[in-house]
């Protein structure tokens, strides 16, 4: 009988959080990843893990072998993420697989027309007739640990173009436990969820929550578009780097996230963490 769940992206910030959540439920999931081996030690999983790509058509068939539902989470910095993930959704509907979680971002529309991925493959979603439901996350509260941890602990600062906007920072494991529901419980089709954090803080609000937190002073220098892309290309980054960082923080600094949803708990029962709580677990 099909009644496992595919976790795409399970060795990331999500994936992990939602196999937790999973296996605290009971749930039959497999963790789909592009390095089985390398992913073992990393997730404590066995038999579990399941080679999968979305490059790879080949690894579809058995990524999906008594799948009944899919976590769809597309990677970060991939420009035409929409057309990398679509064979995959041709083969999910050739299947009859058509029960889908797509992990998507809040306001995307307003991050530039080269930023269309996530609107591109939420419309096909709805346009191929699949039982989707849509997460839209605001920014990761784990984002300061896994892409600022360097200029924080090295720099005492946090470098982002997002001006003096706010933004609800969501804890991933609210987003996973959101996704672990509609996953698993009736009630969530078609439906799209705005998950935000409890509070609206600026980048540097957030400075004085990672200063009280690490006891070191961490500031918020607020460089523009134009000082952000001249410091990635000092620091080696490829040019696009900056350019799609750049689109991504504009929503923030346009002030077009700087609000909170009840989505979370409506859907979990549970408040979403804070921010000083996720930092405090992250610097422990
Ligand atoms: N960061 C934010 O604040 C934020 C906010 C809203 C939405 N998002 C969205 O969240 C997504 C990224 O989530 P995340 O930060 O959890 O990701 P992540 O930690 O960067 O992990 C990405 C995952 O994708 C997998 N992956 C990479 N290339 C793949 C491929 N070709 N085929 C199959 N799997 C592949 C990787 O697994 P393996 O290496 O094991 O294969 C990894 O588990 C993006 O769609 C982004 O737009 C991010």
């Amino acid at each position: 009988m099909a009644n496992k769940i595919l976790i795409t992206g399970a060795t990331g910030a999500i994936g992990k959080a939602l196999i937790k959540d999973l296996q605290a439920k009971g749930i039959p999931f497999l963790a789909g990843t592009r390095n089985v081996e390398e992913s073992k030690e990393k997730l404590g999983l066995s038999d579990e893990l399941v080679q999968f790509s979305f490059d790879d058509p080949a690894t579809f068939e058995a990524a999906t072998s008594g799948v009944d539902k899919v976590f769809l989470l597309g990677p970060s910095m991939v420009l035409e993420m929409d057309q990398l993930i679509t064979p995959f959704l041709d083969f999910l509907k050739s299947k009859g697989i058509l029960k889908v979680v797509y992990l998507s971002a809040l306001k995307s529309e307003h991050m530039g027309p080269d930023m269309s991925f996530h609107l591109k493959t939420e419309a096909r979603l709805a346009k191929e007739g699949f039982d989707y439901t849509i997460l839209k996350a605001t920014f990761f509260a784990q984002n300061f640990k896994n892409y600022e941890w360097d200029n924080i602990t090295q720099r005492g600062i946090t470098f982002a173009t997002a001006g003096d906007g706010k933004v609800s920072f969501i804890d991933v494991a609210d987003i996973a436990a959101v996704a672990a529901t509609v996953l698993t419980m009736e009630g969530h089709s078609k439906k799209t969820y705005e998950l935000t954090g409890p509070e609206t803080l600026s980048y540097a609000d957030a400075a004085v929550i990672l200063s009280e937190v690490t006891g070191k002073t961490i500031v918020y220098p607020q460089p523009s578009p134009e000082q952000y892309i001249a410091v990635l290309k000092e620091a080696g980054a490829p040019d696009f780097v900056a350019v799609y960082m750049n689109s991504v923080y504009s929503v923030i600094a346009n002030h077009h996230v700087g609000f909170t949803t009840n989505d979370v708990e409506q859907v979990t029962g549970r408040k979403p963490n804070t921010l000083k709580s996720v930092i405090s677990h992250d610097f422990a």
